[in-house]
């Protein structure tokens, strides 16, 4: 049976990721997968959830199963935290294993209910979006986002496009820190994206992997909870693998706001997901994050590390812009210190990322998406370097 099987297309970041670990070069840099790295190059177990294993290690009695939807606590603590106070009779929602599980189970849900929705993702997009739409079979479409030769965001197509969103199509939108870009909408920006979604009655599905990671925790729900408060019904997926550190665990959250009167049955639909996929989701990394949220003294370290961490990508994304200016004598590289989170599109071409590799063991995406976060203060000016090298 299993020769009829194809091959099947690798992960384009994950492929990277693989190539550099081979890599045998003294001094490589690897600007590739989003994964955040101290000055050391260490990804680091952030302090606050070192304490909370501990003691969860102490404390912890059994391992028996827990609920369909994860732990209600951490359900509860998880929405307090992207959403505020004022949702709990309109919000369903799962703990998933990480932000993939949930978009994965958003998109199912989404299937489930209206196999027919299209699903518009942004043009570039994080390129598992389209593979995970696409596996699905669901219809699928883009909206501009980018503009290539501004590296900003080309809010014009952006509106131009969604005004061609169908009733009941499903619009992906980054929460913040857009991925590949790091260019993102400002707050009038976002106004004008909800008012032209709500027209269209068009469902948003927020993907919020990097809430912390760009202009703080408040600041980057800030348009999660703008679309929550304008739509009658929304889907929020969000991981917990970069803002508590906890990759490996995944851990994440599918979040459906409905009317309170559909709740139930929504919650339903969710816990059913959650059964056929993989039964109970993974509770270690929810447990770490509840514990982290619920006690006022763990999250505040938390927040002071996560703060720490968020000015070191800023501190980076400054620097880099000065020394790009200075190695290319041109202010074409400034947006890098304007984008958020831990991406940037350089707008290099393939052939110029190849060359980076080949002749400074220097790793980026192939459509020049660097990791901020993978740089120190002493790489920023040989990335310049080389960068200027191969223009
Ligand atoms: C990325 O975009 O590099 C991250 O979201 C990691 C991944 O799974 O692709």
């Amino acid at each position: 049976m299993l020769e009829a099987l194809n091959p099947q297309p690798q992960d384009k970041i994950l492929q990277l990721l693989a190539m550099f670990r081979e890599d045998k070069r003294a001094g490589k840099i690897d600007l590739g997968v989003g994964v955040y790295k101290d000055a050391t190059g260490l990804t680091p177990v952030m302090r606050a959830v070192k304490a909370a294993e501990k003691k969860l290690w102490e404390s912890e009695t059994t391992k028996t199963y827990t609920a369909l939807a994860g732990e209600p606590a951490y359900n509860t603590a998880m929405q307090g935290l992207i959403l505020g106070e004022g949702y709990a009779d309109r919000a369903a929602s799962i703990s998933t294993p990480g932000g993939t599980g949930a978009l994965r189970q958003a998109l199912e849900l989404i299937r489930l209910a209206r196999p027919q929705a299209k699903i518009w993702l942004s043009a570039p997009t994080w390129p598992n979006h389209p593979s995970i739409v696409k596996f699905l079979g669901l219809p699928m479409a883009e909206y501009r986002y980018f503009d290539v030769e501004g590296s900003g965001l080309d809010f014009a197509g952006l509106i131009e496009d969604l005004g061609r969103v169908a009733e009941g199509d499903v619009v992906l939108l980054h929460g913040c820190c857009h991925n590949p870009t790091g260019a993102n909408p400002t707050p009038a920006q976002w106004d004008e994206i909800i008012a032209v979604l709500k027209a269209k009655k068009a469902m948003p599905l927020v993907d919020l992997a990097y809430q912390g990671f760009g202009d703080g925790l408040d600041a980057d729900a800030e348009a999660t909870r703008k679309v929550a408060a304008a739509f009658p019904e929304v889907l929020i997926a969000a991981s917990c693998s970069k803002n508590f550190g906890i990759y490996r665990e995944r851990t994440g959250i599918l979040i459906a706001l409905t009317s309170p009167e559909r709740k139930a049955v929504v919650q339903a639909n969710l816990n059913f997901l959650n059964r056929q996929n993989y039964s109970f989701p993974p509770d270690h990394g929810a447990r770490l994050v509840t514990m982290i949220l619920e006690d006022p003294a763990l999250r505040a370290e938390w927040v002071v590390e996560l703060e720490e961490t968020r000015l070191n990508m800023l501190n980076l994304r400054v620097q880099l812009a000065e020394e790009l200016r200075k190695a290319t004598n041109s202010d074409r590289f400034d947006f890098v210190a304007h984008h958020r989170g831990m991406f940037s599109r350089l707008g290099l071409s393939e052939a110029q990322v190849n060359r980076l590799r080949e002749e400074n063991a220097i790793y980026m995406v192939g459509d020049s998406r660097i990791n901020i976060a993978g740089l120190n203060r002493e790489t920023v000016p040989l990335l310049a370097k080389a960068i200027a090298a191969v223009l």
